[in-house]
């Protein structure tokens, strides 16, 4: 062998050596299709809650709870919502925002673990007791399948005001469509 052909053999080598040693074969692959819900809406990186600047919030959860604060006032607002929801809504118009703060963390919590967090945890009730007039009397009828649909339809609302893609809107009506057999009591 010539000496050049030998000098691009050991090239050859060490470039391979090199890229097998960096490519090792438990290193984990992240690409687009492997990101969850969550990781899509910004996942755990963590950011400054602006409604409490002394803490932090993974930026997925932060996202998740601007379109759930915006959709309970979309709801609120619904002529069709009004009477299953008579406790938070008189406790609103009272000044009294415990109830709604309440729902917005369990909401928020529960749509979070849903799309892929994994550093909360939901400590509400399940869809069906949290649905069933008789487990939780702050709602007061059980939900036709039709009014389940309204509902949603207000969640996208809430989305798009906060200008999520409709792609991304598609894929948690899908999450959220997932819950309609333990929601729908009547
Ligand atoms: C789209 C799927 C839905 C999800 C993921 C969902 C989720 C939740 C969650 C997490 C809670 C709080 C439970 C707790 O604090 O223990 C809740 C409460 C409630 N939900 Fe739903 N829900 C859905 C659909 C509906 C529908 C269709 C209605 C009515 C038509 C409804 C009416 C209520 C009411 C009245 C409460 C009690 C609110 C309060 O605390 O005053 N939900 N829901």
């Amino acid at each position: 062998m010539k000496k050049t052909n030998l000098k691009f053999v050991a090239l050859a080598a060490i470039a391979t050596a090199s890229l097998v040693s960096s490519c090792k074969k438990d290193d984990p692959v992240v690409t687009p299709m492997t990101m969850t819900l969550y990781d899509t809406l910004g996942g755990t990186t963590l950011v400054t809650d602006p409604s409490n600047t002394s803490k932090m919030v993974e930026k997925g959860r932060l996202a998740i709870r601007g379109v759930v604060d915006s959709s309970i006032f979309v709801i609120a607002a619904d002529p069709a919502m009004a009477p299953y929801f008579p406790t938070l809504l008189g406790e609103v118009t009272a000044g009294n925002t415990t109830g709604f703060a309440a729902l917005s963390d369990n909401f928020t919590t529960f749509v979070a673990t849903a799309t892929g967090a994994k550093n909360y945890t939901y400590t509400g009730k399940n869809m069906k007791d949290a649905h069933d007039p008789a487990k939780n009397p702050r709602m007061a009828q059980k939900s036709t399948a039709a009014d389940f649909d309204i509902f949603v339809g207000d969640i996208v609302k809430g989305a798009k005001k906060n200008g999520v893609p409709d792609a991304i809107i598609g894929r948690l009506g899908t999450i959220l469509n997932s819950v309609k057999g333990d929601v729908v009591q009547r």
